[in-house]
Formats: structure tokens, sequence, C-alpha cells
């Protein structure tokens, strides 16, 4: 029986798509992926260190190894991606069984350092945040089943958000080769992929820093005129990045989805200023102006954040008073959580935790209505989904999404994966829509 590994995930859409990378790999090794910690031969988790609570989490997880490993000394940990980075080789300190530290950039390496653990070696670290990230495999086989994928177009940020440590662990922000990344999208959709959403953590600074080359309206131009690419999506988008140009694509491309997440952060322009986010209220809020008249139906998704180093009652029912005005499909909300590195530790004003969960309760609490009643505004339309396959729920229901991005369970009798069919929206709930097939598909 070939060898086997189990990979566990946490954090965004970029370690999502590493992980799939981290797969091929192994894969085009001859190991097969595992559901179950208890018979793999390599053990990889994921991490993320974004807020403290998701790096506890890792933490967390790594622990619970030791038990695994106890029991069978031949298997390979490894951890891999934020918190890797963050911490290094202090994490062989405190988890004396781990065999493996790699940092985002230099997952790709895993063939070779797993042919040196063969060897003997142990405790293996690859941290240098100026490794080449662009030798991405591209994803195949094991990808069978699958309707949608992630493609990695950019590495790492340079944007320095004073509250964010993405920048000092996946390094400086480097474009992937749009032809590679043409070619991929294309092996995608040979695959059956249906749906692809670009991802980075800044997507509209693509290749901005070489004239050269082509921009990333000029990559999703080229994307859209793959044959049998049926939805193109991407995330994320700076706001002081997005372009006229970007903008008019959302009425231009066939396959572009009417769906933009446009992380705000906060609504006052103190706060903006302190984040280090280069743009104002008004120019947020003129950029969903745009983007409304380009593209009517268009979901606009946001990140928002709580308790930031000086932030007043005031400056917090300004993020609330904004929310209001531009009403968001849905929105994340966190508390500011401090992070090791980050420039926000030496600002002035710290807001106390309880204070914090007070203003994170309250901004959901209307946030909720705003995506409820956006939601059911969309009763008794037709709606564009494509089907992911059964509803977690079981019973005959389908999943999938609408064009902007929310979820459907609808019934149906038929196995309808990987199709895109035509539902009516019956009711709109909180975290979805329930809808029902349109018995005429053409
Ligand atoms: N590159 C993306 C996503 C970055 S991380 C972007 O610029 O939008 C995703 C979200 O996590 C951010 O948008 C922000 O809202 C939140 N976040 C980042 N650092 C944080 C911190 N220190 N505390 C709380 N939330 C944070
Ligand atoms: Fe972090 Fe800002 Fe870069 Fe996003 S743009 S990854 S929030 S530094
Ligand atoms: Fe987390 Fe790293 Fe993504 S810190 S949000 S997994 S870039």
């Amino acid at each position: 029986m070939a060898r086997s590994f189990h990979i566990t995930t946490f954090g965004c859409q970029m370690n999502e798509r590493d992980s799939d990378s981290i797969s091929q790999i192994l894969v085009d090794k001859g190991y097969r992926q595992t559901e179950s910690i208890d018979d793999a031969d390599i053990i990889l988790i994921n991490t993320c260190a974004v807020r403290q609570k998701a790096e506890e989490k890792a933490l967390t997880h790594i622990g619970r190894l030791s038990r695994v490993k106890r029991k069978r000394p031949d298997l390979i940990a490894g951890i891999i991606g934020c918190v890797a980075q963050e911490r290094g080789i202090d994490l062989f300190e405190r988890f004396p069984y781990l065999d493996l530290v790699l940092g985002p950039r230099n997952i790709y390496h895993l063939g070779k350092f797993l042919s040196q653990i063969k060897e003997g070696r142990r405790r293996i670290s690859s941290l240098d945040l100026a490794s080449d990230p662009t030798s991405v495999p591209k994803c195949n086989g094991y990808l069978k089943g699958r309707v949608k994928s992630f493609l990695k177009i950019m590495e790492g940020c340079d944007n320095f958000c004073t509250y964010c440590i993405v920048p000092f662990v996946r390094g400086r922000e480097v474009s992937l080769p749009a032809e590679r990344i043409i070619d991929e999208a294309k092996y995608l959709v040979s695959q059956g992929i249906k749906e692809i959403t670009l991802v980075g953590q800044n997507v509209n600074s693509y290749n901005t820093k070489n004239k050269a080359l082509p921009t990333f309206p000029g990559l999703l131009r080229s994307l859209d005129s793959i044959a049998g690419l049926e939805r193109l999506r991407f995330t994320t988008s700076h706001p002081k990045d997005l372009s006229d140009e970007l903008i008019d694509l959302f009425a231009e491309l066939k396959s572009l989805c009417p769906h933009i997440h446009l992380p705000v952060q906060s609504g006052s322009n103190k706060v903006l200023r302190l984040m280090n986010r280069r743009y104002t209220r008004d120019d947020y809020t003129d950029l969903i102006r745009r983007l409304r008249k380009t593209r009517p139906d268009i979901a606009i998704t946001s990140d928002m954040m709580v308790g930031f180093p000086g932030e007043t009652e005031r400056d917090f029912e300004d993020s609330l008073g904004l929310i209001e005005t531009i009403e968001f499909d849905s929105l994340f909300s966190f508390k500011y959580s401090e992070r090791p590195g980050i420039m926000a530790l030496q600002l002035p004003g710290k807001i106390k935790e309880k204070e914090k969960q007070t203003r994170l309760s309250i901004l959901q609490d209307r946030q909720r209505g705003i995506t409820l009643s956006k939601n059911r505004s969309l009763e008794g339309t037709l709606q564009e989904i494509l089907v992911e396959g059964p509803a977690r729920r079981g019973d005959s229901q389908l999943t999938g999404r609408t064009l902007g991005n929310k979820v459907v369970n609808f019934p149906s009798r038929t196995d309808l994966k990987g199709r895109l069919v035509r539902v009516r929206i019956v009711q709109g709930l909180q975290n979805s829509l329930r809808g029902e097939l349109l018995d005429r598909q053409d």
C-alpha cells in the first residue's frame, strides 16, 4: 500500500492553495492522501498567525501530535505556513518531536526535505523569506471531483498595514509569471474545474512594479478567454489599488463574477491613517458607488476590525455608520489582536479586551440584520448556481453558490454536481438561501 499523508489547514485562501500544492508534490511522489491521522506516514499542519487566537489554535494542534508520534515514532511531523515562519526553530524546543518547520515561501522544496529525513536527518527548517516563491506546482490528479479551485497569482505583501503580520511571514510581494497562471488555468479547466478564484494578498498590484508585464486587468482578460472556464473570481483587493480599468471589467468580462471582497477595516479616517491603509472613508464609499454603477447586482463583502489602538467611541460609531451606509452582503469582523513585530505595538491608546468584545458584538449584531435583509431581498429572484455537491445536512439537498457567492441549498433528485443550474430563491436565511430548481434548465 502507498505511504500516506494527512494535512490540516488553517487560515486564508493562500494557505488552502499552499496545502493543495503540497498535496500535489506528495501525490507526485507516490503518496496518497488520508483523512485519518492515525494511519498517516506524514502529518502536516499548515498554520495561520494573523491573530493570537489563530496561532493558539495551531499550537494546540501541534501539541496533540505528541501522542501520535509517541505511538509511531517513524512518522514525519511537520509544521508549515505562517506560524512556522513566525516562530521558526523555537518550535523544535517546545515540540521536540517535530521533524520539519517550513515557512510559506519554502514549502515547494518539501520533496528534498523528505529525502533528507529518510537519510536520517531530523529537525529540518527552511525559513528564508527571500526564497523564490514562483515554483508553484501545477495541481492535477487529486483535484478530481472538485468543481472549483484557487489559483495563486502572487506571494507576499508590501503594504505593511500597521496591524498585520502577513508581510513579516510571507515576505516581499512577488507576482507569478502570467504564462504560468494562464497555463495552469487551462489545465484546471481540462480537469473539470468550472470556477477559479485567483488568490494573493493584494491582487490589484499584480505586476505593477514592472510596466513591461501584464497588469491584473490584462491577466483577467486573458483568463476570461479560456473556453470552458465558467466563473472567475479573485481575492483579496486593496481599496487603494482598485483601478477604474478593473471596475469596468465587471461589466465587460463574461466569466468574471459580480462579487468583490474589499476589506475596509474601519470607517474612521483617523483609524485608517493609523492603520496605514492609504485611503479615506470617502475614497472607499466612492469605490463602492462606482462598482455598483458599473454592475448594479454586484455583491460586496468586507473585513472590519474593532479596538485598534486609539479607536474612540466616536471612531467606532463611524465604523457602524459606514456599514449602515454601504450595506455589505456580508462582513468578517475581528477584534484587533497584538502580533509580534507589527508597527501598531508602538501606538498609544490600547483598548481593553472587554471593550473590544462589546464593540465587536454591537458591530456583528448590526451586520446580522443587514445580511439577513440582503438575503431576503433575493427571495423570488432567479439565480444561476454552480452545483458543488450534496448539502451538508444530507437528505436530498444539493448545495452551490450564486454569482454573488451566496450559498444556496435546494432539493434535487438527480446529482447535478459541476453543473450550472437555475434556481428560484424561496427563502433568505442568515447564512444561506433556500432555493427550488427550475424544471426547465434551457
Ligand atoms: N491581504 C488581505 C487579508 C489580510 S488578513 C487584505 O489586505 O485584505 C485578513 C483580515 O484579517 C484583514 O483584512 C484584517 O481585517 C484581519 N486582521 C489582520 N491582522 C489583524 C490583527 N492583528 N488583529 C485583528 N484582525 C486582523
Ligand atoms: Fe496585511 Fe495589509 Fe498586506 Fe492585507 S494588505 S496582507 S492587511 S499588510
Ligand atoms: Fe493567516 Fe498567513 Fe493567511 S497569517 S491569514 S494564513 S497569510
